[in-house]
């Protein structure tokens, strides 16, 4: 097999064959595809796509490259979710904990954030001593001690993802529905949970922008993870606003604590609930109560348990930035639109996110909001607060800012567009 014939298929439209896939995704894990070869690959997977065969054998592909995770000796039946990504989208920490509260084992194997979406690793990483590099069986001990665990994956799982997904994102070619599928899903499937959620996001702060395509990438990964026994259900959910009041990793964190402690801001507590909701039907836990367990404060109490398993303080302050800056409304009237993306870059150059997988981000950077689209705002009030411990930094998120609300009239009507969207 060689690599030119493989890239020929996909660049003049054909299908690539089983052969051809399981020979490209072993010989780029190999190092023996060279990355220029295999973005050339991905580049023609971009423009021409690829069918539901070739994305189900690529996926089982990546799966092959490396281990694949067993938690069948757990006593709990086990459910994971993932999120394609956002903006202000702290809901795994809340999840996780609120889900194992009610019963279910969450193996919750997570990322970092690149670019205007957050990563939960970076969150969780603001909690002072709070380790995200776990062994495969610290994972286990963690998972089977306080009901749920969330570390960065491991190098063995799926790393012919790993390369690719690092590639992929230094040549403009994230954004392909069958890339995208078999790349979390490769993951998941690896992983060995026994059944999984998926939060496909849609609108501006999202990879997919429209419905339709989240509807699309959604039935490609329900359809891969049914295919390899894992029961999977996805919702579409909207990501044109952030999710709750802040975007960045402290911040986030101390919304997350408060949504445990049975406060925190409507939207966020409505999609916790709806995917634990999913998660617990999908585990066959039917019977769960996960409203219940975050009034009665056991979904705290994991969430406690599951950070100090993983060297956390949960008691320790998180910390703040050093310098903040405000930003007021202009006029008096209704916020019609704030946007998800313009707040995404506004963290990322405020430093809570990186620009290079090396990049450290800071823990205290990040947008807090101080209204969400349909409040009543008067001029001059604050809108956002910008937080960061390099001011120079305020000049370039104020560029991301401009232009990404709307205040309209007085009295102006305003529909919200619905957390879940289907
Ligand atoms: N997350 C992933 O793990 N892979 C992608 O391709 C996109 C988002």
């Amino acid at each position: 097999m060689d690599v030119i014939s493989v890239i020929r298929t996909k660049r003049d439209r054909g299908e690539l064959s089983d052969e051809q896939i399981d020979w490209v995704i072993d010989a780029y894990t190999r190092a023996e595809v060279a990355d220029e070869q295999m973005s050339a690959l991905a580049m023609a997977i971009l423009l021409n796509g690829m069918n539901r065969r070739e994305i189900a054998r690529w996926t089982a592909a990546m799966i092959a490259s490396g281990e694949r995770m067993d938690f069948s000796a757990l006593s709990r039946p086990t459910a994971d979710k993932h999120s394609t990504g956002g903006v202000g989208d702290k809901i795994t920490l809340p999840l996780a904990p609120l889900v194992a509260a009610c019963g279910a084992a969450v193996p919750q194997l997570s990322g970092r954030g690149l670019g205007h979406t957050g990563g939960t690793l970076d969150k969780l990483e603001s909690i002072p001593g709070w380790r995200a590099l776990l062994s495969n069986a610290e994972m286990l001990e963690v998972l089977d001690t306080t009901g749920a665990v969330i570390c960065a994956a491991g190098d063995g799982l799926a790393p012919a993802d790993k390369k690719l997904y690092a590639l992929r994102d230094v040549t403009g070619t994230v954004e392909a529905i069958p890339l995208i599928a078999s790349s979390i899903m490769s993951k998941k499937i690896a992983e060995g949970t026994g059944s999984l959620v998926l939060d496909v996001k849609a609108g501006s702060g999202a990879f997919m922008k429209t419905v339709e395509d989240a509807r699309e990438l959604a039935s490609t990964m329900v359809g891969l993870g049914t295919d390899h026994g894992v029961k999977t259900v996805a919702l579409l959910t909207d990501m044109s606003t952030p999710l709750g009041l802040t975007a960045g990793n402290a911040l986030e964190v101390r919304e997350s604590v408060e949504v445990l402690a049975g406060g925190g801001p409507a939207d966020v507590v409505e999609l916790t609930l709806a995917l634990a909701r999913e998660m617990l039907d999908a585990a066959g836990l039917t019977d769960a109560d996960p409203a219940k367990a975050l009034a009665d404060g056991s979904a705290m109490d994991v969430w406690r348990r599951m950070i100090a398993a993983q060297g956390g303080d949960p008691d320790a302050p998180l910390p703040t930035s050093r310098e903040q800056h405000v930003v007021t409304a202009d006029a008096t009237g209704v916020l019609t639109r704030l946007d998800a993306y313009g707040i995404g870059v506004a963290a990322w150059r405020l430093g809570a996110g990186r620009a290079r997988k090396e990049d450290p981000v800071q823990a205290a950077a990040g947008v807090e909001l101080h209204a969400k689209p349909g409040d009543e705002v008067t001029a001059g009030q604050p809108l956002l607060t910008l937080h960061t411990d390099t001011p120079e930094r305020f000049a370039y998120a104020l560029e991301a800012v401009a232009g990404s609300y709307d205040i309209a009239a007085p009295g102006t009507e305003y529909s919200a567009s619905p957390v879940v969207l289907e």
